[in-house]
């Protein structure tokens, strides 16, 4: 096994992405991307109206989302101070907020 992601349902059609991960030593060969791929046509096959998404508010992470058709829909301010024991660096860069995103089904009224 080479990555792994979380979903769970939201309820009315909607399901949160709630973690992605693919190993180290096989990151940036497009696992992430495929995986990422085959969840959103997974859902979309199975009638979801979206699927939401948690991410940091820099980083290649939120392009990796927005990339495939995700939008910003809010942010959760201190999100990563309040929900982790240790602070969280990414690039030298402490994380405070977390961007929430949606990618929504076209026909979809979610
Ligand atoms: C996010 C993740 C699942 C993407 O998986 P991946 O197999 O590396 O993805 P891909 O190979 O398909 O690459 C997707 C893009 O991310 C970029 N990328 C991946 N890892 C990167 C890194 N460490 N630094 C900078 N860019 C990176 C790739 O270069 C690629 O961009 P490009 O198309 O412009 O070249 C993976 O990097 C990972 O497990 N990261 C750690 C956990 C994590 O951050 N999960 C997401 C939480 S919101």
């Amino acid at each position: 096994m080479v990555g792994a992601c979380v979903v769970r349902p939201l309820g009315e059609g909607a399901h949160e992405l709630m973690s992605i991960a693919v190993q180290p030593a096989h990151q940036k060969t497009g696992c992430g991307t495929a995986l990422l791929q085959w969840v959103i046509a997974f859902f979309h096959k199975s009638g979801a109206s979206r699927i939401e998404v948690g991410t940091g508010t820099f980083g290649y992470q939120l392009a990796f989302y927005q990339r495939h058709g995700f939008r910003v829909t809010g942010i959760d301010r201190d999100f990563f101070v309040n929900h982790y024991p240790e602070p969280i660096f990414e690039d030298g860069i402490q994380l405070f907020d977390m961007l929430r995103l949606k990618l929504e089904y076209p026909g979809s009224a979610a």
